[in-house]
């Protein structure tokens, strides 16, 4: 196959475990310099993992809600590599609860992570990447739950919806310089975020998916990086749904 991604940068964020991980390991495989960033200091064994391996990556603890945090993860990665080429904004959380029963803390944390950690490593990734003037792709981690409601996503479904809405504001201001921004929607994908629910509601969930199965990190990352290589040069501003038709029936 094709390596893609060879004399790329790639930044991966909530990089450490589940989908981020998947994505970290097909970016490293196509050839691309990953940086692996995450709040859990788990990632600098992933780093050393994959350079183990031949690849090229590096490891920057962030958190996505601070502002700080995420000018500097922009800032070390163009120190380590010289450029920054694809974002995939990918760290997330969920707690699910009814909207009445949600706390006003548990909502401002849900959004801070899902919604404000995405407007601030998009708004340093592209102030980078006009800077640079060679374009560039981004992919947000979205959901099925940006598009559709269920019982208890209440904060989890409105930062994502705004996800859907920043991402298609980005098409309109930055598309004209090459700055291609998208949106992966998963389903339910078996990564801890999922394995910590109840094994009742899990067995709920499958049933949702008319492929008859939660899907697996590695799927999403596929649709990841094809949105993030010049495979997808005409798509921009899109919403790619990757949940084995949830979101159809
Ligand atoms: P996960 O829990 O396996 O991984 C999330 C990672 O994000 C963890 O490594 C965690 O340390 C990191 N993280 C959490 N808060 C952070 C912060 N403030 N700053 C930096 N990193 C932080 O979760 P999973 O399932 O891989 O989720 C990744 C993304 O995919 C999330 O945005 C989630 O909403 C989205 N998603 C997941 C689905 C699923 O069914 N697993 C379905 C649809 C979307």
């Amino acid at each position: 196959m094709d390596k893609r991604f060879m004399n790329k940068t790639a930044l991966v964020t909530g990089a450490a475990s589940g989908i981020g991980e998947a994505a970290v390991r097909a970016f490293a495989a196509e050839g691309a310099n990953v940086v692996i960033s995450d709040i859990s200091a788990d990632g600098q064994n992933l780093s050393e993992e994959l350079n183990r391996q031949g690849g090229s990556t590096v490891f920057i603890q962030a958190d996505v809600t601070k502002e700080e945090d995420v000018k500097r993860m922009i800032d070390a990665a163009v120190d380590r590599y010289g450029q920054l080429d694809v974002l995939f904004a990918n760290a997330g959380i969920g707690v699910p609860s009814l909207i009445h029963e949600t706390s006003f803390d548990d909502w401002k944390k849900v959004i801070d992570v899902n919604l404000h950690g995405v407007f601030l490593c998009n708004k340093y990734t592209i102030t980078q990447m006009l800077k640079q003037a060679a374009g560039g792709a981004i992919v947000n981690n979205d959901s099925i739950h940006g598009l559709v409601g269920r019982q208890r996503t209440g904060s989890y479904s409105a930062a994502k919806g705004a996800v859907k809405l920043l991402t298609q504001t980005g098409c309109a201001e930055y598309s004209s310089r090459g700055i291609r921004i998208n949106n992966v929607n998963p389903g339910y994908i078996e990564t801890p975020l999922v394995d910590r629910l109840p094994e009742p509601v899990k067995q709920e969930l499958v049933k949702l998916h008319p492929i008859g199965r939660l899907g697996r990190p590695e799927e999403v990352a596929k649709a990841v990086l094809f949105l993030a290589s010049d495979d997808a040069s005409f798509i921009t501003g899109a919403s790619l749904v990757v949940d084995g038709g949830y979101t159809s029936v």
